[in-house]
């Protein structure tokens, strides 16, 4: 069990938890969490937000049931832990851009943090929020509220980018890689729904030319030309 310091909302229906103790994790890895004594029993992924030698930090956005759930838990609360799960980002040199929307910025700033170069484009629909974090971490940021961010990313300017949001965005995102015949290395990072994290259950399933991949394990992080968008 993990002990809660905090659990604080940055925006409507975001909250930024930071739980006690020592783990592990590269940016875009995720890990399980489920409450104590609260139902549902299922767990339920979230992205390493930020992670240091005393505590690891999540951002979540509340969707449904269980991060309803997690918006109730208070300092001294505690959870349960599983992870770090799936792939993450490849920890890159080069040109790169950390492209995310809404709650897909979750796993961009441990992400910045450690590609200390990469510039950051965050997009949100109707508030921004953690800006001011972000630019501490980053050596360029740009933010748009309404609209797609996608338009402010001028592709040929970087060797790696990485888009983190819901699936149209990941989508567009991979359309424009096409339009544009961008020749750099597009990532995205899925936000498919997950049971049981581990590899199981295949819920998470993700459509790539000739079969599927699991995001919870081969995922949730892809190139976007290994991805059937069109599922
Ligand atoms: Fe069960 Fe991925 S969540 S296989």
């Amino acid at each position: 069990m993990a002990e809660i310091l905090s659990n604080i909302q940055v925006s409507p229906g975001v909250f930024r938890m930071k739980i006690a103790g020592k783990y592990e994790g590269r940016a875009g890895q995720f890990y399980m969490l489920r409450g104590s004594r609260i139902e549902p029993l299922l767990s339920r992924p979230l992205s390493i937000f930020d992670l240091s030698d005393h505590y690891i930090e999540f951002l979540y956005q509340v969707v449904g049931e269980g991060t309803h759930l997690f918006a109730g838990l208070k300092r001294g609360d505690s959870l349960n832990l599983v992870g770090p799960l799936g792939n993450g980002f490849p920890v890159l040199e080069g040109r790169i851009a950390l492209v995310g929307g809404g709650i897909g910025i979750a796993p961009l700033y441990y992400a910045a943090r450690q590609m200390v170069a990469s510039d950051v484009f965050l997009g949100f629909r109707e508030e921004a929020y953690l800006v001011r974090e972000f630019s501490s971490v980053c050596s360029r940021i740009q933010v748009r509220v309404g609209g797609s961010i996608l338009d402010e990313v001028v592709f040929e300017d970087y060797d790696y980018i990485f888009v983190c949001g819901p699936t149209g965005m990941l989508k567009a995102a991979g359309q424009r890689q096409a339009e544009r015949h961008y020749t750099g290395n597009l990532f995205v990072s899925v936000e498919n729904k997950m049971a049981c994290g581990i590899g199981a259950c295949l819920v998470c399933s993700v459509k790539v030319p000739g079969g599927t991949k699991r995001a919870c394990v081969e995922g949730p992080v892809f190139l976007a030309k290994e991805v059937d968008f069109d599922d």
